[in-house]
């Protein structure tokens, strides 16, 4: 069966934008594929967060996960740091990693800008590290958003490299999974491309329905349709997007046609997707404050998911000790 592996970096809460853009498909997924789920905790170091926050924030992820419908006996769920398997073939795939290449990761050069006073070596090397996470487990998809492409052409990258180098054909060329035809971007309400939490501008599956309809109702618009069958500006497209999403076709059209023949209210809009998206999020808070009362239970699940996990990365390292010419 085919093998499936992503994961999210336990920072902050999850959003609109990692729901659509990812778990929704993880949840998916798990029933037709074999899939492991983890929380990104190594990868949330980079920006050197407090030993004290680091075991909360990932059991946060993990309710969330939970809450959203991920379920354990189908899928393991496990906390990156617990398989201390994936720093070996990190340090492997390291070695075949040029420093150019890794310098022009977008990503990077965004974090450099962002964080000019900490471009340390781990947020240069974070594409390895997220190809380790992926290939230590020979995966062959890997459900994420639009924004992780270039990291997911780097494992893929380094999965060839390795394969070259060696004269093997051991690890699978991991592909993007999107969970539509196409990858979704969620935008952000206030007039932004994307949603995200540096961008801050988030509905948090944690929000209650106030604050959604709140700042459903606070989006960035204009003035309003002047010309029939124009074409839409983007703040006012982002919201058809959020229509697209969580209405019924029906709506869609209705809405769209309304656009058309210039009647279209903007206040009637906001009420439909707050309406439509309170019912998508609020079964999923519940379930949230559930898990996230539950300690016992999340740290039980994370434990157990860290043994298969541990046993699938085992046996891939074995196989590369072998290859690269080391002891077993
Ligand atoms: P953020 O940008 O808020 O920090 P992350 O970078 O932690 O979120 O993203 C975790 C996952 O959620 C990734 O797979 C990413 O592609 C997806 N994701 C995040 N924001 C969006 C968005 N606005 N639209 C689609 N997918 C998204
Ligand atoms: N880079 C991903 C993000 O920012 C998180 C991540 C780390 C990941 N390792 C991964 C995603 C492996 C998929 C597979 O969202």
């Amino acid at each position: 069966m085919e093998k499936v592996v992503s994961g999210i970096r336990p920072t902050g809460n999850l959003h609109l934008g990692n729901y659509f853009g990812a778990v929704r498909s993880f949840v998916a997924m798990q029933d037709k594929y074999q899939c492991m789920f983890f929380i990104a905790d190594w990868h949330s170091l980079t920006t050197h967060p407090k030993p004290e926050d680091i075991q909360q924030s990932a059991r946060t992820i993990l309710a969330e996960y939970l809450a959203c419908g991920l379920d354990p006996k189908k899928a393991p769920i496990y906390v990156q740091s617990d398989v201390r398997e994936t720093i070996e073939l990190y340090l492997y795939l390291n070695m075949n990693m040029y420093l150019g290449e890794l310098e022009r990761v977008t990503t990077f050069k965004e974090k450099a800008r962002q964080q000019p006073d900490n471009v340390n070596a781990g947020l240069l090397t974070y594409p390895t590290l997220m190809a380790a996470d992926i290939l230590q487990h020979r995966a062959n998809w890997v459900p994420v958003g639009k924004d992780q492409e270039q990291n997911m052409e780097m494992a893929r990258k380094c999965a060839r490299r390795f394969n070259n180098i060696y004269g093997v054909e051991f690890f699978p060329e991991p592909q993007n999974f999107y969970f539509s035809d196409q990858a979704v971007k969620i935008p952000g309400l206030d007039g932004s491309g994307k949603m995200g939490k540096s961008e801050g501008n988030c509905i948090y599956l944690r929000d209650d329905d106030k604050t959604i309809t709140k700042k459903v109702m606070r989006a960035v618009t204009d003035n309003g349709p002047q010309e029939p069958n124009s074409q839409r500006p983007d703040v006012i497209e982002n919201l058809f997007t959020f229509l697209r999403i969580v209405s019924t076709p029906d709506t869609y059209q209705y809405f769209d046609e309304k656009w058309n023949d210039c009647t279209l209210r903007y206040g009637d809009l906001k009420k439909q997707i707050a309406a439509d998206l309170v019912a998508v999020v609020a079964p999923i808070r519940e379930k949230i404050e559930y898990y996230s009362a539950n300690t016992e239970l999340l740290d039980q699940i994370a434990r157990e998911g860290a043994e298969v996990a541990r046993e699938s990365a085992r046996a891939t390292l074995n196989e590369v000790r072998r290859i690269i010419g080391f002891r077993v």
